[in-house]
């Protein structure tokens, strides 16, 4: 890690003294579609950030590295919020368009609809990283970084089987992230790997899903039967879809689907809050459940046993990667990328990071250790 802060350093330098002319103060605005920092100042913003929102701890993990990387690398940078807005989204290329960037890191808030954005931006000239989430049906996609995220939903299969063991019929619920989100469908594609051979051995009984229940004996699912499920059970990524879902399903169980039961949840927003949704059915003996995202509170969750597990996706990694990306664009060499994925229009050329499962067991040796957190941020580590 140090080593790649200081390869980051020297090259954002290098970077800096090619650009003749360009400001070096560091400008990090974080207000949704606001680009109040650069106002007032003759400074050029060479690397634009858009994050979807700043209501999920998980965005601001990523933001705080961003500042902190491309700040430390020399980069007068912007990271700019969509509040979950397509048109926010929009604005925010605009902004920065209109500032002069060369390179556009972007998360998309809708993976489809972001393809206006970034066209414009490749109209003018600007290169485009997609980050994190892939950005569909345009060719105007340069680069995408990301998590392994058919790991991820693999990992939270997998944890759900561990914990059933030899146990049968374990009702399961499943769970998903926002239909436009093409995460979504990698995280239940991993997860539909791991889960269908024990669906069909009996050890789980799917709970809440007619369309799942519909393609159980299929090992592998079409994008549109993925699409049929995700459409049942998503949460729209939001706190409350979330409950509330998590409510209505409880409620139209009978009780063969309480007892000791299994939640594949997709991350930690919503694991939290179908957590505590789960907790307080009386009938509902006890629940296993997965997340993602490492967010402090679900971290917290793990330690007090509410939440069972979550993925730790190192955002000083992807983060980095990024702006390894763009300091390579801007020297005007080819960046160093390791996969490819087909965005329905191309195969984006991709940077994949792995993943860490974090249980009770490990939060102190991956989070603590790692540097990614400080001990005193929680309760009941040893
Ligand atoms: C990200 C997750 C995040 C989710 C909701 C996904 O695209 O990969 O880390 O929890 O979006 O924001």
């Amino acid at each position: 890690m140090k080593k790649k802060v200081l390869s980051l350093l020297l090259a954002g330098a290098m970077v800096m003294s090619m650009l003749a002319g360009c400001g070096s103060t560091k400008q990090t605005d974080a207000g949704a579609g606001s680009a109040a920092a650069d106002k007032g100042s003759d400074s050029k913003v060479e690397v634009g950030v858009v994050l979807p929102t700043k209501d999920e701890p998980r965005w601001l993990q990523d933001q705080s590295q961003f500042e902190s990387i491309l700040g430390d690398a020399g980069f007068t940078n912007q990271v700019l919020f969509s509040q979950g807005s397509s048109a926010t989204e929009k604005t925010n290329v605009e902004t920065l368009l209109n500032q002069g960037i060369k390179v556009l890191i972007i998360c998309a808030q809708d993976g489809a609809a972001a393809s206006a954005a970034v066209e414009e931006a490749k109209d003018a000239g600007v290169t485009v990283i997609a980050y994190d989430r892939l950005i569909t049906g345009t060719d105007a996609v340069d680069y995408y970084v990301t998590f392994d995220s058919v790991a991820v939903g693999k990992a939270q299969g997998q944890y759900l089987v561990d914990n059933a063991g030899d146990k049968k019929d374990v009702p399961l619920y499943l769970y998903a992230g926002a239909a436009t989100d093409n995460n979504a469908f990698l995280f239940f594609q991993g997860a539909w790997e791991v889960l269908q051979p024990k669906i069909a051995d009996g050890t789980f009984v799917i709970a809440n899903s007619s369309e799942a229940e519909a393609v159980k004996d299929k090992a592998e699912l079409t994008r549109e039967e993925e699409g049929k499920i995700i459409g049942q059970v998503s949460t729209d990524w939001d706190f409350n879809v979330a409950k509330s879902k998590a409510e209505s399903n409880l409620t139209a169980a009978n009780e063969s689907m309480k007892g000791d039961v299994a939640v594949l949840a997709p991350n930690d927003g919503t694991s939290r809050s179908i957590a505590d949704v789960f907790a307080t059915d009386k009938d509902v003996t006890s629940y296993a459940i997965t997340g993602q995202d490492t967010e402090k509170a679900s971290v917290q969750y793990v330690l007090d046993g509410k939440q069972s597990m979550t993925v730790f996706k190192d955002t000083r990694k992807l983060a980095a990667d990024s702006v390894d990306m763009a300091v390579s664009i801007l020297k005007g060499e080819t960046p160093k990328t390791d996969t490819t994925y087909d965005n329905d229009s191309k195969e984006v050329p991709a940077k994949q990071t792995d993943i860490q499962v974090v249980t009770k067991d490990n939060v102190k040796e991956a989070l603590i250790d790692s540097g990614y957190y400080e001990a005193s941020e929680f309760t009941g580590l040893e």
